[in-house]
């Protein structure tokens, strides 16, 4: 095992959107686990939206990352050295050491992942946090109907793309919103949305989706906030329901967007808007998997993996996520 573990730690804070020269590499002495912890050997990690609010400085929802510390994130990795009973050398966990090629993990706090049931990236994608929060969101949040019509913004994402599919599953109409042609298609052709359009190549939100969805909109599961919002808004149904997962197109603004004064249509229309986060359902995260594994053993869930290779490439890999660049899941392969 080498001697040194290679980390990417935050340099500097992002003004607007995060720049390569945000983040540092460092090399540190191996990590030694205490009672009760194991060592891990980072295979895969996650780049997500959610990384971008944890390098401000301020409150939020978590702790923040401080400069000069690892960037968080969840990973896959290889037990190497175990000091936990339950868990022996060669095991692969799902953990939450970020950005780092080896990282110290209490036993207690990993998940062990079952390499049978798919590719073990999937425990950073489809079968993990992302997959779950889809499946919260859509079903627990968004109160999903058979009949309903869903619209789902940044849907060809690693949430998005799993959202629109369990919909489908739900019996329900699906359009999608995403950034490119090509995502387009893929939601279209290869995931069976009912429809979908590009909103970089669309200067009328609300005309497309009128046009789409001329019954109008049930369920709006709310990935980017912005001016696709508002565009979708005034068009959903009485007891419309809002499940609002991201607002990815304010997340590198300097200042806050003034949007428009929507209230007015919760009243008439009976709307209902919930904001969340997925841990708020991990006490169900058991039972979640299984279902979300039997959908992908059936066929009736598939899914993208955009693996990119090398600790190097991470400040990369997530910059261009935030800019679009990835189909479903992105990842960086370590190991
Ligand atoms: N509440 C929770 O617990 C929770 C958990 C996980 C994720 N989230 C949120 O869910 C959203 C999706 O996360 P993800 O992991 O699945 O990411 P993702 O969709 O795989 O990747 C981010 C995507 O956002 C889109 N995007 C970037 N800037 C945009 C803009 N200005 N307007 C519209 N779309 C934009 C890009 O696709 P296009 O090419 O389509 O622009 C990009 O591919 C994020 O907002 C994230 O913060 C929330």
């Amino acid at each position: 095992m080498s001697e040194l573990n290679l980390q990417v730690v935050l340099a500097d804070r992002p003004k607007g959107f995060p720049d390569i020269s945000d983040f540092a590499f460092k090399e540190m002495p191996m990590p030694k686990p205490g009672e009760g912890e194991v060592l891990l050997k980072t295979l895969y990690m996650s780049v997500d939206p959610y990384m971008r609010g944890r390098m401000n400085e301020g409150p939020s929802y978590a702790r923040g990352v401080e400069i000069g510390e690892v960037m968080m994130g969840g990973t896959v990795g290889e037990v190497v050295v175990s000091n936990d009973a339950s868990l022996k050398l060669g095991d692969v966990v799902q953990a939450q050491v970020g950005w780092q090629t080896y990282g110290v993990a209490k036993g207690s706090s990993v998940r062990k992942i079952d390499a049978d049931l798919a590719p073990v990236s999937t425990a950073l994608g489809v079968l993990g946090m992302p997959g779950l929060t889809a499946y919260f969101g859509l079903l627990d949040v968004g109160q999903v109907r058979e009949g309903d019509t869903v619209v789902v913004s940044g849907a060809a994402g690693a949430v998005g793309s799993v959202v629109g599919q369990i919909a489908k599953i739900k019996g329900c109409k699906v359009v999608g919103i995403a950034g490119s042609e090509t995502k387009v298609s893929y939601l279209v052709d290869v995931l069976g949305f009912d429809g979908a359009f590009n909103y970089k190549t669309t200067s009328d939100y609300r005309g497309a989706l009128k046009e789409l969805c001329p019954e109008g909109i049930d369920v709006y599961f709310d990935n980017v906030g912005g001016e696709i919002s508002d565009a979708v808004f005034p068009l959903l149904n009485q007891h419309g329901r809002i499940a609002v997962c991201g607002q990815i197109s304010q997340y590198n603004l300097e200042k806050p967007e003034l949007g428009p004064r929507i209230m007015g249509q919760f009243i008439g229309k009976r709307l209902r808007m919930r904001g969340f986060i997925v841990s708020d359902f991990a006490d169900q995260y058991t039972p979640a998997l299984e279902t979300l594994s039997g959908w992908i053993r059936t066929g009736k869930i598939q899914y993208r993996e955009d693996i990119w290779e090398g600790l190097k490439m991470a400040p990369t890999a997530f910059i261009d996520m935030l800019k679009g660049g990835n189909i479903g899941k992105r990842l960086v392969k370590l190991a």
